[in-house]
Parts: structure tokens; C-alpha cells; sequence
């Protein structure tokens, strides 16, 4: 009996010490982030870049499909800086999405910003990336959303998995490969290496001890999770004598697709499995660039990781064999395999496309060019290179839109972005009017009624050439319902529409001279970006941002803001 009130009251103290359950308060699983500077070596030089918790590529963050987690982000570098949780719809809460000055004001150096992120349908890898400036070619990481607990994946389990994270080296350092770029109004300095893991691997000087290495047990199965975080480059990947099979992308399950290579553009990710099943040894697994462009440097590097099966083979010190990947301008090879793609759209993993569209939009990308005083800019012909969405040059402003729809606060945009390009012309024509070239400077929005089904058209034109877009929308996926070359035709394109199992992404790519369609249901209600995922063009103008109206309902509205919004 005594005993027993011993107990009873100690039971109450540690209720009391530990604040008893009265608030109700949901327990949400914590991440610490810390962005600070760190030494790296790579390429034989030794430089500072900026990480989070001195990792790179920074902290994998896992989820269960459907959970909330909270990450605390503290800003010890020298700079601003916000994160990005890429491909998370974060319904409802577009506080946490992080792009500066369009959801938030940055995180100053010393500050804190506690972000929840929040999962819906998501399930498969995504990944988290800065959204300031540039500083997102060393500051990412990958997010692995697994099924939902005692669920299981639609494909044979994987005896283990890993990520391959994609990346991008400069010797020099990015902010200010950035900061020259804009001044001169050039193209901005080429990378010195991509990377696997944040290792160039066997190619490259003073590289080899560091090259990424999967140990793999002959018979079984593995799971690549692969991102592609590089600023600049849509990659070609393959492993040595191996097939790989996908299985999703963007965090979205795909019927499976067996293929020689992968391609992959920066913002996308990628599932697939690799089967063990060759003759014990080593294998190179290599990534390389894809351009079209012309005239256009870029990086034409190979970088390199290492499979390598368990046990004993001779001779042990051979080289190992390479796969053969598409050229860098192998143009089929990238429409191939991305036109290959289709959604599961099974009885567990359904697809619901939009199919009575309520609000028709297209909107040209574009490479452009500003006149320069003098032409003495390091554009063609002296011009500043610039780029568009709808012939408007994105401009950004001093406070976020979020903060300023949120508050009502008139004066930091306009809501006339245009639902057709201001212009017609034969956007892919081989030769363009000179004219054409320059754009508008503005910052407009589009505001879409919350539920409406839209249908975007993204239309590239061969102004300054021409190049492909990895364009990329916020908050959403998007099902890519249709795309080919020239221009969109609205009366006969539809017709050739995939409505069926069309691939669920967050990120497509505008093939040069080509047009893709994607449609989606706008309901998740707040301030969503949507720009091209090569940082360069996003730097130059080519973005534009939706506004999604709330829905009558309580649960049809955005959330209210968390009380730590950085300040502007
Ligand atoms: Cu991965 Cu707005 O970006
Ligand atoms: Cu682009």
C-alpha cells in the first residue's frame, strides 16, 4: 500500500515535470540544420564552401509518406540564405517552401527559421536545396519518403538502397561565378566537375581514393535513389554492363522502365533498381552532360562511382569496365527515355488527370538579350543575356509576395501575367527577328481560383538559340499529358494527349524548339514558384509565380504563418 502511493506520486511529479499531455500539443520528429562554411577538398585545391553541418552533399532527411517533420535551420554563414523542400507540396503551408523573396524574406546570417515541412502524397526520393542566390550547388541533400508504415513498396523489396546524389564542382567559388556572370551580362563560368556523392571519381585529378563506391551482394536487388542537385546540366547515367530499371521519379511510382542509361535533369529525381546479377567484379557507374545548345560551353566531364560486388575476382586490379552513355547531343536519347515514362496508375497507387480543364495557360520560355550601353556587355553582340516567361523577365521583390498577398500589402505585384504569350510569332522558327529578343522587366502573378483544373503550355522558342528547360512549379505535380517539337498546335496537340497514365513529376523538361503540356488541380491554396531549373536562366528572369485562392471551406485555406517568419 505504501508502496504503492510511493509510486502513484512519483508518477504525478514526472507528469508534472514533463508537462502532462493538457497542451495536446502533436509531437513532430526534429531535424538540426546548420548552415556554416566547411573546408573541402576536390580537384587537388582546397576551398571553403558552404554546407549544412559541414556535410557535402548535406544530411538525407526521411519520412514516412504522409508525416510532418520540423527542421531547424540556423544560419551560421556569412550570407542569407533559405531552403527548399523540392517536390514537397507542403499543402495548405506554403511558409516553409523557402524561395526567397516569393514565400519568405531570407534567413540572415545568425538567424534561425524553424520549417515544417509537410508530407502528403509524396512517396519515393525527392530533395532539400538552398534557395538563395547560388548557393544551392554545395547546399542540398536527398529526402527519402518511405511508404507508409506496414505498406510496402509496388515493386520487389530492395535488399538495401542508396542515393546517388548528382552534383556540380567549381574551382572558384559559386557566389562570385555568379556575381561576375551578372556583370558582364555573359554566360557564367562553366563547372570543373560533376560529381556522385560529392566525389568526381577515377577521371579526374587527385580524385581517385575519394570515388564513390556501392558494395553490392551478387543475386540481390538495390534501390537508387538519384537526384539530380547540379546547377546547369541535364545528365545521362549508366552503370557498366547493368540495366536500371525505374520504377518512379519526382516521388511518384512509374510502371517499370528498363533501360541502358537514365536521363535526368537538375530538380528531377529518380527510383530504380539496380539487380546484381552480373559476374563478380567492378563497375563503373558514369554520368556525363546532355546540351543542345550551340555555341555553348559546358562541362563535358565524366563523373564516376564504383559498383562493386562482394568476394573474390581476378585479376583484382583491372580497371573497371565503363558504360557506354548517349552523346552530349544525343537529343532522341533524351525524348526517349522521357516519353517512356508512364504512371503506375493501379488500384493502390490511382491517378486522377484533370480532364474538363477550367483554365487554359501557355506561356513561352525564352533565352533573351538586354541592349548593353556601348554593346559592351558579354552577351551575343554585346547584349546581356536575360531570359522569360512570357516575354516578362522576372524581377524580384524587396519584401516575399506571400507575406504581401497574406497582409494585403498593395504595391509589390501585379496579377497580370498573361495567359498567352503577349507575342505571336513562330517561336521555333531556325532565324528570329533580332526584335524579339528582348523582353519585358516585371514581376506578375497568376491568380487561379482554388479548384480549377489547369492546363499549362510551356513553349519554348529559339530566340538566342534556343535550349531545353527543366521547368519546375512548387507546391504541385503535374501530370505531363503531351509535348513534341515545334509549335503547339491547340486544335490538333490534344488529340495525342496521354490521359491515361501520363508521369506525375514536379519537374519537366521544354525540349529546344518543342513544347510540353502538364495539367493539375489547384488545390493547395497559397503562393507557389515556378521557374526553370537550370540556375542560370532562373538567375537571368524565367520564372513566374501562381497564387492559389482559398477554398470556402476551413480546411480549403492556407494555414496561418508560423510565428518565427524571418523578417525582411
Ligand atoms: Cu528545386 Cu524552386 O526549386
Ligand atoms: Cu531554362
Amino acid at each position: 500500500m505504501w508502496l504503492g502511493k510511493k509510486i502513484f506520486f512519483l508518477f504525478i511529479l514526472g507528469f508534472l515535470l514533463l508537462g502532462g499531455i493538457p497542451h495536446c500539443q502533436a509531437w513532430f520528429r526534429r531535424y538540426r540544420f546548420v548552415v556554416r562554411e566547411a573546408w573541402y577538398t576536390r580537384l587537388c585545391e582546397t576551398k571553403k564552401i558552404l554546407t549544412v553541418n559541414g556535410q557535402f552533399p548535406g544530411p538525407t532527411i526521411y519520412a514516412h509518406k504522409g508525416e510532418t517533420l520540423i527542421v531547424d535551420v540556423y544560419n551560421r554563414g556569412k550570407d542569407n540564405i533559405t531552403l527548399h523542400w523540392h517536390g514537397v507540396k507542403l499543402e495548405r503551408y506554403p511558409w516553409s517552401d523557402g524561395p526567397e523573396y516569393i514565400t519568405q524574406c531570407p534567413i540572415k546570417p545568425g538567424g534561425k527559421f524553424s520549417q515544417k515541412v509537410i508530407f502528403s502524397s509524396e512517396e519515393g526520393t525527392l530533395f532539400w536545396h538552398a534557395h538563395s542566390e547560388w548557393s544551392r550547388a554545395t547546399v542540398h541533400g536527398a529526402i527519402i519518403v518511405y511508404p507508409k508504415y506496414n505498406f510496402g513498396y509496388p515493386f520487389p523489396r530492395p535488399f538495401a538502397e542508396f542515393p546517388i546524389i548528382l552534383g556540380e564542382w567549381w574551382k572558384k567559388d559559386v557566389g562570385e561565378v555568379l556575381k561576375v556572370a551578372l556583370k558582364t551580362g555573359g554566360d557564367p563560368n562553366i563547372s570543373d566537375a560533376f560529381t556522385i556523392n560529392g566525389q568526381p571519381g577515377d577521371l579526374y585529378n587527385c580524385s581517385k581514393p575519394g570515388t564513390f563506391k556501392m558494395s553490392v551482394v551478387h543475386g540481390q536487388t538495390y534501390l537508387l535513389r538519384i537526384v539530380n542537385a547540379a546547377l546547369s546540366d541535364i545528365l545521362f547515367l549508366a552503370v557498366a554492363n547493368h540495366q536500371l530499371t525505374v520504377v518512379g521519379v519526382d516521388a511518384s511510382y512509374m510502371k517499370p522502365l528498363t533501360a541502358n542509361y537514365v536521363t535526368i535533369s537538375p530538380g528531377q529525381t529518380l527510383d530504380a533498381l539496380l539487380f546484381a546479377n552480373q559476374p563478380p567484379g567492378r563497375y563503373y557507374i558514369a554520368a556525363r552532360a546532355y546540351t543542345s545548345g550551340v555555341n555553348i560551353s559546358f562541362d563535358n566531364t565524366t563523373t564516376t562511382g564504383i559498383v562493386q560486388y562482394y568476394g573474390q575476382y581476378y585479376p583484382p586490379s583491372s580497371p573497371p569496365s565503363f558504360p557506354p552513355l548517349p552523346n552530349y547531343n544525343d537529343t532522341f536519347a533524351i525524348i526517349n527515355f522521357s516519353s517512356s515514362l508512364r504512371s503506375l496508375a493501379c488500384k493502390k497507387h490511382p491517378i486522377s488527370v484533370p480532364l474538363n480543364v477550367t483554365t487554359k495557360l501557355i506561356s513561352t520560355v525564352s533565352v533573351n538579350t538586354f541592349p548593353c550601353p556601348n554593346s559592351t556587355c558579354e552577351g551575343p553582340n554585346g547584349t546581356r543575356l536575360a531570359a522569360s516567361m512570357n516575354n516578362i523577365s522576372f524581377v524580384n521583390p524587396s519584401i516575399d509576395i506571400l507575406q504581401a498577398y497574406y497582409k494585403g500589402i498593395n504595391g509589390v505585384f501585379g496579377n497580370q501575367f498573361p495567359s498567352v504569350p503577349p507575342l505571336i510569332f513562330n517561336y521555333t522558327a531556325d532565324y528570329q527577328p533580332l526584335i524579339l529578343q528582348t523582353p519585358k522587366r516585371g514581376l506578375e502573378v497568376k491568380v487561379l481560383e482554388y479548384d480549377s483544373d489547369v492546363e499549362l503550355v510551356l513553349q519554348g522558342t529559339s530566340l538566342v538559340a534556343g535550349i531545353e528547360h527543366p521547368m519546375h512549379l512548387h507546391g504541385y505535380s503535374f501530370y505531363v499529358v503531351g509535348g513534341g517539337f515545334g509549335n503547339f498546335d491547340e486544335y490538333k496537340d490534344p488529340l495525342s494527349y496521354n490521359l491515361v497514365d501520363p508521369p506525375l513529376r514536379n519537374t519537366i523538361v521544354v525540349p529546344k524548339k518543342g513544347w510540353i503540356a502538364v495539367r493539375f488541380k489547384a488545390n493547395n491554396p497559397g503562393v507557389w514558384f515556378m521557374h526553370c531549373h537550370f540556375e542560370r536562366h532562373l538567375s537571368w528572369g524565367m520564372e513566374m509565380v501562381f497564387i492559389v485562392k482559398n477554398g470556402q471551406q476551413s480546411y480549403q485555406t492556407m494555414l496561418p504563418p508560423p510565428p518565427d517568419m524571418p523578417p525582411c
